[in-house]
């Protein structure tokens, strides 16, 4: 086991990750399913968030509190599959940026290639968390890192659902300051490059696409 994976092995989220896992679940429900995940998982990948105390008058006495404090969250997505955890976790933190970075891997050389990117600025002044569902063979998680290093990022998680062992080993050793944070890591890659058992083709189950 790499030292900076978590897993996140909450009932909740097991259990809705084997609904999304089942080859008849709906598109509409896989969608609603990563929805409901995103939330807590969102809720694991944020707890070491700095507070700081505010004073706040309620209806009844005065009080201190805590807040949020420090650096603001950006979240990132992997398009297109990424968009699915991005949606939940801003409903999470509704003050955090987003950014995209468009990337598919190529059917042949299973490579990612790079189409869109557009973040938000200052990155350096925040932390990052860079969200896919998927870790295969960790080509594009890799590139998408590397990417938004280039664009200042200092301090990035990187959040998915199902990771390969395959994928967190070559992961960890690309990236070794960005923690891992996924729901399940699974048996193994098949020879097309896909989590076995997984759940498939994330973006073609969340869109319909297939
Ligand atoms: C999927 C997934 C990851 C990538 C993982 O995207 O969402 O981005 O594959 O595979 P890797 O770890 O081997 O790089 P895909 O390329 O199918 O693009 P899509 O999200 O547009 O469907
Ligand atoms: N991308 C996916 O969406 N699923 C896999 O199993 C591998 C890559």
């Amino acid at each position: 086991m790499q030292p900076n994976l978590t897993i996140i092995d909450h009932p909740l989220v097991q259990h809705k990750l084997t609904i999304m896992r089942d080859k008849e679940t709906p598109t509409s429900q896989f969608r609603q399913l990563l929805r409901e995940i995103s939330l807590l998982l969102g809720y694991e990948v944020t707890k070491d968030l700095a507070l700081e105390p505010i004073d706040v008058e309620t209806p009844v006495e005065k009080g201190n509190f805590r807040r949020l404090a420090g650096k603001k969250l950006c979240f990132i997505s992997i398009l297109r599959a990424g968009n699915g955890l991005l949606e939940g976790l801003l409903d999470l933190v509704p003050s955090a940026r987003a950014g995209h970075i468009g990337l598919y891997r190529d059917p042949e050389t299973l490579q990612p290639v790079e189409y869109y990117f557009k973040v938000p600025h200052s990155l350096s002044e925040r932390t990052v968390i860079v969200v896919d569902p998927m870790l295969a063979t960790a080509g594009s998680a890799i590139a998408a890192v590397e990417r938004i290093k280039g664009a200042g990022a200092k301090e990035i998680k990187f959040l998915c659902l199902v990771a390969s062992p395959e994928g967190v080993e070559a992961f960890c050793g690309a990236h070794a300051d960005v923690p891992v944070f996924s729901a399940a890591v699974d048996d193994r890659l098949n020879d097309h490059g896909y989590i076995v058992p997984g759940l498939g083709d994330a973006g073609d189950r969340i869109y319909g696409t297939k």
